[in-house]
C-alpha cells in the first residue's frame, strides 16, 4: 500500500493561538463579578472593558497583519493548476493510465495514490510519457516544462493523494516561491551533511543494486539499476520515496527524511568528486576494465607494428 503524505514535509499550515485569548477574557470577567466594592467594581469593569477592547483590537490587528493563507492562486493543488494538469493528462497520459487514473490493462498502472512525488520523478527524468512496449522505461529527453510537471502533479495529487515532493523554504519556514508565485522545489537543501551516515545507509539499502560507486548494475530478467550520476537531489528524493519499477519504496517511516538527505548528500558528493585512481569505466568491475585494457593495449601494439612497417 502507498503511505499517506508525510505531514512533516508540508510546512504550509499556519498556527492559531486564538484559544489563549478566550481563556484570558473568561478569568477577567469572573474576577469582576466576585468583587464587593462598587468603586472597585467600576474600576474592574473598566479594566475588563479595556482588556476586552485590547483583545479585540489586537485580534483585528493580527487578522490584518497575518498574510492570507497560502491556499490562494499559487498553491500546487489550486483549481487552475489542477485544470491545466487535467488537460495535459488527457492529451499525453490518458491512453495508458485511464480516464479516472484507474490504469489500462497491458498499458499502464493506476496512478491513484502515487502522489506528485512519483509524477515529478517519472516526468522530470523523461521516463513518462512512456513509449509503447518498452521492457524497462528508461531516462529520456524531458517532454514537459517544470510548470507543466507541477500541473500534472497537482492533478494526479488532487485525484488520489500520495507521497509529496519537497519544497524549498524561507528562513521563517514558508514555502519559497519564484517570481510567478510557483513553489520552488528543494534541491541543494536536500543534501545532508553527515556523509559517513549517508555512505553507510547507501551501502545497506542501495548498493546491492546500484553498485558501491552508484554507477548502477544489471538485475535479473534483463532489467538494470541505472547509474545515479547526474541525477538531481529532488529526483533522488522522489525515487527513494516512490520506488520506480523494480526498486523498493522507502517510506519516511523506513528511512526518515533526515536519513534520506544524508544518502542524497553522499550520492551527490560521490558523483561530483573525482573518482580515485583514474576513470571509473562505468564501475562494472574487472570485466569492463579488462576489455578496455585489451582494446587499448592491442591498438597500441598494432599501431606500433604499422609505424615500424611504414619506416621501411
Ligand atoms: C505508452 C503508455 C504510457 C504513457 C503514454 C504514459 N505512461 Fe506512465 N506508465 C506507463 C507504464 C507501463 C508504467 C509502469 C512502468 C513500470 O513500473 O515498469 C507507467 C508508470 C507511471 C508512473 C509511476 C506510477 C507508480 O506506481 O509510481 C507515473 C507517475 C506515470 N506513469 C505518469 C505518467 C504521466 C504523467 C504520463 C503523461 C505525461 C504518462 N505516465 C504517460 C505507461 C505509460
Ligand atoms: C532492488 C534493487 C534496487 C535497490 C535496493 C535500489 N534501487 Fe534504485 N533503482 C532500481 C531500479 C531497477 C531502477 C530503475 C527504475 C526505472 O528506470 O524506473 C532504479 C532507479 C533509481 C533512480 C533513478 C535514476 C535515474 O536514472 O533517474 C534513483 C535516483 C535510485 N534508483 C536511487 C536509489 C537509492 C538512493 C537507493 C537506496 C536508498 C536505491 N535506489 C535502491 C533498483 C534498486
Amino acid at each position: 500500500m502507498r503511505s499517506s503524505p508525510p505531514s512533516s514535509s508540508q510546512p504550509l499550515d499556519g498556527d492559531d493561538a486564538s484559544n489563549e485569548r478566550v481563556t484570558t477574557a473568561g478569568t477577567a470577567t469572573k474576577d469582576a463579578r466576585t468583587s464587593r466594592s462598587r468603586r472597585k467594581l467600576r474600576r474592574r469593569a473598566s479594566a475588563t472593558a479595556f482588556l476586552l477592547f485590547g483583545l479585540v483590537a489586537s485580534g483585528l490587528l493580527a487578522g490584518l497583519l497575518t498574510p492570507e493563507p497560502q491556499v490562494a492562486t499559487a498553491e500546487p493543488t489550486s483549481a487552475e493548476l489542477v485544470a491545466a494538469g487535467k488537460q495535459l493528462y488527457d492529451n499525453s497520459c490518458v491512453t495508458c493510465h485511464g480516464v479516472n487514473l484507474e490504469g489500462v490493462p497491458d498499458r499502464g498502472p493506476t496512478l491513484l495514490g502515487v502522489g506528485d512525488a512519483s509524477v515529478y520523478f517519472q516526468v522530470s527524468t523523461g521516463r513518462m510519457p512512456a513509449a509503447r512496449g518498452e521492457a524497462q522505461v528508461k531516462r529520456k529527453t524531458v517532454k514537459f516544462t517544470q510548470s507543466q510537471i507541477d500541473q500534472l502533479g497537482a492533478y494526479i495529487q488532487a485525484m488520489g493523494g500520495g507521497p509529496r515532493t519537497m519544497y524549498a523554504t524561507t528562513e521563517n519556514g514558508d514555502v519559497k516561491r519564484d517570481e510567478n508565485g510557483m513553489p520552488v522545489l528543494a534541491m541543494g537543501e536536500l543534501r545532508g551533511n553527515d556523509l559517513g551516515r549517508g555512505s553507510e545507509l547507501f551501502r545497506l539499502n542501495c548498493a546491492s543494486c546500484h553498485n558501491f560507486t552508484g554507477r548502477g548494475g544489471a538485475l535479473s530478467s534483463g532489467k538494470f539499476a541505472p547509474s545515479l550520476s547526474g541525477v538531481n537531489e529532488q529526483q533522488l528524493y522522489t525515487a527513494i520515496l516512490t520506488g520506480p519499477q523494480n526498486m523498493p519504496k522507502f517510506s519516511n517511516r523506513q528511512l526518515s527524511v533526515e536519513e534520506k538527505k544524508d544518502i542524497i548528500g553522499f550520492i551527490r558528493y560521490a558523483d561530483t568528486s573525482n573518482p580515485i585512481g583514474g576513470f571509473g569505466l562505468g564501475g562494472f568491475g574487472p570485466a569492463s576494465e579488462g576489455v578496455v585494457m585489451w582494446v587499448v593495449g592491442i591498438s597500441a601494439v598494432v599501431a606500433g607494428a604499422m609505424w615500424i612497417g611504414s619506416r621501411n
